[in-house]
């Protein structure tokens, strides 16, 4: 298998290429206020007038790949979509207030290589904040999405699949849904993941292998929900050839409060976590449940719902699996029993494993 570890110092290079956003001197700039937005090319505009969206996307529209736009205006899209089209430089400066477009993104790039959004700003209620499928190559840098609803960035389930994706650092705030949610990635590298309030999971990865992440941290996400600052789900890191030779790296994990704060399912495993900084979840602390091939290095879990191994019948018992960890105020369950499963726990939780 690739193994791929890219430090971290690549992807803040791939971030410091423009040291902020719209420095040095963008191919296009979109700019203005209220009802009155220019896009321009060089010297010349090419739009003049009260519609932001098609500001943006007439400046998109008239740069060739490998140049850079910087929308330097905010303003609001309402329910539209801002698409980027192959080998583009995308640069939100300004705030971009989004509404919902139903299955849609507020910014979209499908099918497509080399693209990047070095920064990006977002407000407003999109259905998907940035949604993406059969990409390569594609570079997200400084993403902020202060949201009241929807998915922050999402993956299309049923679409084609993305190869070598890189994300610095995601902070989403307010989605109704998940911050972070991925299908059909081979050769994910993300900084980090800050979700705030959040009404699903923070970081979501399913179908995806030879990952690397640095940190997931959520603070309330899922409450009242089965879902997790990091979820594993949907075959996660399993490879073409069926095993589950570890390919998930994780560094770390920080939750507090919401639904859980690890959570893996449905045949997903391969994975790695370095340290976990886990309390006061309201669900399951940690639930693995039909995965294969998982570590937890250490770290701690300070009360909430309990850390459990589990299976269901639907899939093959969970197996290989070993956990280490300082457990207070909680309790350690397996139950049903699974296979080659290693507990190392410290603290004061109760144990009851097999
Ligand atoms: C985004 O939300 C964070 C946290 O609530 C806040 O500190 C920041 O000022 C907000 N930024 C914008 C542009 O709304
Ligand atoms: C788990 O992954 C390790 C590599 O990190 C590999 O050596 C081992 O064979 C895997 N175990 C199973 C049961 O897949
Ligand atoms: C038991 O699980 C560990 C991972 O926790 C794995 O490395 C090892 O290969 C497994 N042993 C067997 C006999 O499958
Ligand atoms: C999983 O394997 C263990 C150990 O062999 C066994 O006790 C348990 O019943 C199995 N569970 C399921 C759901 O197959
Ligand atoms: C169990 O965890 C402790 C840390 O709490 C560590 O020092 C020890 O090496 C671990 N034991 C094994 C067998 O991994």
């Amino acid at each position: 298998m690739v193994r791929f570890f890219i430090p971290t110092a690549v992807l803040a290079l791939v971030s410091l290429a423009h040291a902020e956003c719209g420095a040095g001197s963008p191919d296009a700039t979109v700019t203005g206020s209220d009802g009155s937005f220019t896009a321009t090319v060089g010297s010349s505009s090419v739009y003049s007038g009260s519609d932001y969206l098609t500001a943006i996307q007439t400046a998109i529209d008239s740069i060739s790949s490998d140049q850079r736009v910087a929308v330097i205006a905010s303003g609001s899209i309402g329910a539209g979509t801002i698409t980027i089209d192959n080998g583009k430089i995308f640069e939100g400066c300004g705030t971009i207030d989004a509404s919902l477009r139903s299955g849609h993104g507020a910014i979209e790039s499908t099918d497509t290589t080399d693209v990047q959004i070095p920064y990006l700003l977002m407000t407003g209620s999109p259905y998907f904040g940035l949604r993406f499928s059969g990409t390569t190559n594609l570079v997200l840098g400084e993403i902020t999405m202060n949201l009241s609803g929807g998915i922050g960035i999402r993956f299309d389930r049923d679409a084609a699949d993305n190869f070598n994706v890189k994300m610095g650092t995601i902070s989403v705030t307010g989605a109704s849904s998940h911050a972070v949610e991925t299908w059909n990635i081979d050769g994910l590298e993300i900084g980090s993941v800050i979700a705030r309030d959040v009404g699903e999971c923070g970081l979501l990865i399913q179908n995806t292998i030879n990952a690397q992440v640095g940190l997931v941290d959520a603070d309330n996400a899922g409450s009242g929900t089965g879902y997790a600052t990091l979820r594993f789900a949907n075959q996660n890191g399993r490879l073409s050839d069926g095993s589950y030779e570890t390919n998930i790296f994780i560094d770390k994990v920080v939750s507090r409060g919401g639904g859980r704060g690890i959570f893996c399912v449905s045949e997903s495993g391969g994975a790695q976590i370095t340290t976990i900084d886990l309390a006061n979840n309201e669900n399951n602390a940690i639930l693995i449940e039909n995965c294969y091939n998982v570590s937890i290095l250490g770290g701690t879990v300070s009360g909430g719902g309990e850390v459990r191994i589990s299976a269901r019948d639907e899939f093959e018992n969970t197996s290989d699996i070993s956990v280490t960890l300082q457990v207070d105020d909680n309790s350690v369950r397996e139950s049903p029993c699974g296979e080659n499963i290693t507990w190392n726990i410290s603290g004061s939780a109760t144990l009851d494993v097999c």
